[in-house]
């Protein structure tokens, strides 16, 4: 009998795939492996890590928390760290946003988003307004709605049975818009489809969802900020409700706290998670405003939103979000992230000379550079080897497909920075 179960890895091939390395520890930007092998986490985690691993005053208010309450249902009750999350929050969130629904992760922060906006319309007696429209290479997590709203990809492949319908319209992917159009011309053609698609059928249209300028697991490409304009345009005058999925571009990682603060638009509801708890535990918070919520004050128990998890809101997890947050007002988080941007700029620019670079893109921390490449998508044969030569080299980069991105935690510093950098460029000299 084997000694142990065993595990099985997210995203990873049980035949194709190298052993998991075993992290004993992890500092910063540093994760310890039990071999003795240092590592730079240059993905912070999965999008996670804001602050830093480790990071002590997360970790002592965890710790505090924990020996004072450390979760208690919320259906009926509530509880300080919960009560000082949303007080806290306010601050940074679109002003629009008053309410809040605590779940698990970005996918279920996503699945309450797109629940509330349809039971919204239910609730005031347009139950025909419950249709959905996302874009291409949108990608809104694992769960069988999310991934209903996020683009076909080799994730969703084998579950087309499980995935309804949506509305799906083009993204202004302007590297890769149709030969023989220009920028200008490529972005008003997604806001003229979106447009064509509000004014045919906006009365049974509940609402759109998208990753506001930057779709990050489609391949980290980044929107014009015209066109997130033009869509809270649209979406105003044709009554449907605008999803922001900030669950990756919330808390400062585009340069400004929330994607949707850099151009100026408020949506109607709001999914956060990964670095809202600086990366320690996982949280889903869904906001929404005062006239999504206004649907749901009502006598009538029917339109009681019947949703929640059993972790919601839980205490450990408000108060790493709290001191997060804590952090973001008592040190210079807004320098940090300046500098991360700065080295990206820089590097990106001496990047773009190689002619296996097809384009580089940047939204303050994360920077990319997409590779040109005969097979290019998620399962380009350049993801392997590059993968691994990172790895070999002590750097933790997960590029998708042929698009290698950086998007470390605010704390690293230049140094570490310009030397993930310099493996990068090592990479396009010696692989291609
Ligand atoms: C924009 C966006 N939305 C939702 C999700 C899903 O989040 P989770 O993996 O926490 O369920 C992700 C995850 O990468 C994401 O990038």
């Amino acid at each position: 009998m084997a000694s142990s179960l065993r595990i099985w890895h997210p995203f990873t091939n049980f035949a194709l795939d190298p052993a998991p390395i075993e992290i004993d520890r992890a500092e910063g930007v540093w994760l310890h492996a039990k071999d003795g092998r240092k590592i730079i986490d240059a993905v912070s985690s999965w999008w996670v890590n804001i602050h830093g691993h480790s990071n002590p005053r997360i970790a002592s208010a965890i710790a505090a928390q924990a020996r004072k309450m450390e979760h208690v249902i919320l259906a009926g009750f509530t509880h300080e760290p919960a009560e000082e999350l949303a007080t806290r929050l306010r601050k940074w969130v679109p002003p629009q946003l008053t309410h809040l629904f605590f779940s698990d992760d970005g996918s279920t922060a996503v699945e309450v988003a797109l629940k509330l906006a349809v039971q919204h319309f239910s609730n005031l007696g347009h139950p025909e307004k419950c249709e959905i429209v996302a874009l291409e290479h949108g990608y809104h997590g694992d769960t069988a709605g999310a991934m209903s709203v996020s683009d076909e990809s080799p994730f969703t492949d084998p579950f087309r049975s499980m995935r309804y319908a949506v509305h799906r319209v083009p993204s202004p992917y302007l590297y890769r818009r149709p030969a023989g159009t220009t920028p200008e011309a490529y972005l008003q053609h997604c806001v003229d489809r979106l447009t064509a698609l509000l004014e045919e059928k906006s009365s049974s249209i509940a609402c759109i969802i998208l990753e506001p300028l930057l779709q990050a697991a489609g391949g980290m490409i980044v929107h014009p900020v015209e066109y997130l304009r033009r869509v809270r345009e649209l979406c105003t005058r044709h009554d449907v409700l605008l999803v922001a999925d900030e669950v990756l571009t919330g808390f400062g990682r585009t340069g400004k706290m929330f994607a949707c603060d850099l151009a100026a638009i408020q949506p109607d509801l709001m999914c956060l998670s990964k670095g809202i708890t600086g990366g320690f535990l996982p949280m889903g918070v869904t906001l929404c405003s005062d006239r999504v919520a206004a649907a749901f004050h009502s006598e009538n128990r029917l339109h009681t939103f019947y949703h929640g998890h059993s972790y919601t809101g839980n205490a450990l997890a408000c108060a790493a979000a709290v001191e997060s947050l804590r952090i973001f007002d008592d040190e210079p988080v807004f320098d940090r992230i300046a500098a991360v941007a700065r080295v990206n700029t820089e590097r990106l620019a001496q990047l773009s000379d190689f002619s296996v670079v097809g384009e580089t893109r940047q939204l303050g921390t994360m920077g990319a550079v997409e590779l040109r490449a005969e097979d290019p998508g998620y399962l380009s044969a350049m993801r392997p080897k590059l993968y691994r030569f990172f790895l070999d080299r002590g750097v933790l980069l997960r590029p998708l497909g042929n698009v290698v991105y950086v998007l470390p935690p605010y704390v690293i510093s230049a140094a570490e920075l310009h030397h993930v950098y310099d493996i990068i460029t090592e990479a396009i000299e010696t692989l291609f």
